[in-house]
């Protein structure tokens, strides 16, 4: 059992120390630290101590328990809170529940009867709340890896695309954060550039595969493998956000692209971005039909195609991120 400490924030001494004893008669209980104000309360928490719970009184000299608890959970603090709350103060209790408290106990005549099995109730329900995130992220990553090894299969079939969506990926993920944006979206760009041509599975080998170029109607096949990718990923409803990714990623930002000719702004961010990571990457690997582009000309071509096939915006992020990646040297 692993050491467990309550903050308890209360600012009547005697309260504290009779709340104190009760508590600590339980034996998953070992500590209770005390703080009388919510700013007491907010630097204990930022001082980087961890406890498994806040007991957070909301009469407080200063910021009130709810103001305190509303900076507990903008700070993102992934602590259960209960709150204690005068009699005659359930409206108040009820606005603490509505805030994120996972419970309230009134200070009546039973309360200190009440309040050890409320802390421990918290304390259990946290935990196996917890314990789901992480079983669902489980659940995420295994899905995802095996739809990494699908790509792989798809990949394996031609050995020059091998490896094709991890650089893609790589290359993604160093322009969204050029580009500077939010991590969730840099997460979701990077995630989108590994399954970005997963439709592919559902295209014919012969003509995946075939050396030289392509008739119309087999370019018109290939080309489905973008509703295709997304026909694949829909049923895992956590990748919804990738899919408007997988969907555009052979848009031009002239409204030129496919599938839906979509234009600009109209083209998802991430998938401007992988865009121009995907061609990138295209143009520098070898083919069964053509050798690989040099880096200079590859980035000759990038720059031509701003504002037509690419987005500027992208292609300039893109460029830096080339240059500080070194990828140059390594072609
Ligand atoms: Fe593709």
């Amino acid at each position: 059992m692993r050491y467990l400490r309550i903050l308890m924030v209360e600012d009547n001494p005697d309260h504290a120390e009779l709340t104190t004893r009760v508590l600590l008669q339980e034996e998953n209980i070992n500590e209770v630290v005390l703080v009388e104000t919510g700013q007491d309360c907010m630097e204990k928490l930022a001082d980087g101590h961890r406890f498994g719970l806040i007991l957070l009184d909301y009469g407080l000299p200063g910021i009130d328990g709810l103001s305190t608890l509303r900076k507990i959970n903008k700070s993102g603090y992934d602590i259960p809170v209960v709150m204690v709350t005068g009699q005659g103060n359930e409206r108040i209790a009820a606005e603490a529940i509505k805030t994120g408290a996972y419970d309230y106990v009134v200070k009546s005549s039973d309360y200190l009867s009440v309040l050890p099995a409320v802390v421990i109730k918290a304390l259990k329900h946290h935990r196996i709340k917890k314990e789901n995130v992480r079983l669902r992220e489980n659940i995420e990553q295994n899905y995802l890896d095996a739809l990494a090894v699908l790509i792989s299969v798809i990949e394996a079939k031609d050995p020059y695309t091998h490896g094709h969506s991890e650089t893609v990926s790589r290359y993604a993920f160093a322009t969204a954060k050029e580009m500077k944006l939010s991590s969730r979206e840099v997460e979701r760009i990077r995630a989108a550039g590994l399954l970005h041509d997963i439709g592919k599975i559902a295209i014919n080998r012969k003509i995946l595969l075939k050396n030289g170029s392509l008739t119309n109607k087999e370019r018109k096949i290939i080309q489905t493998h973008c509703d295709s990718g997304v026909k694949i990923l829909r049923p895992a409803a956590f990748l919804e956000e990738l899919l408007p990714i997988v969907h555009q990623h052979h848009e031009h930002f002239d409204g030129k692209g496919y599938p839906q000719g979509l234009k600009g702004n109209e083209i998802d961010l991430g998938a401007r971005i992988l865009a121009v990571a995907d061609s990138f990457e295209a143009m520098t690997s070898a083919r069964s039909y053509r050798p690989a582009m040099s880096f200079e000309k590859a980035v000759d071509k990038i720059k031509k195609h701003a504002g037509t096939q690419f987005d500027p915006e992208v292609v300039k992020a893109f460029l830096r991120t080339v240059k500080g990646l070194g990828i140059g040297d390594q072609k």
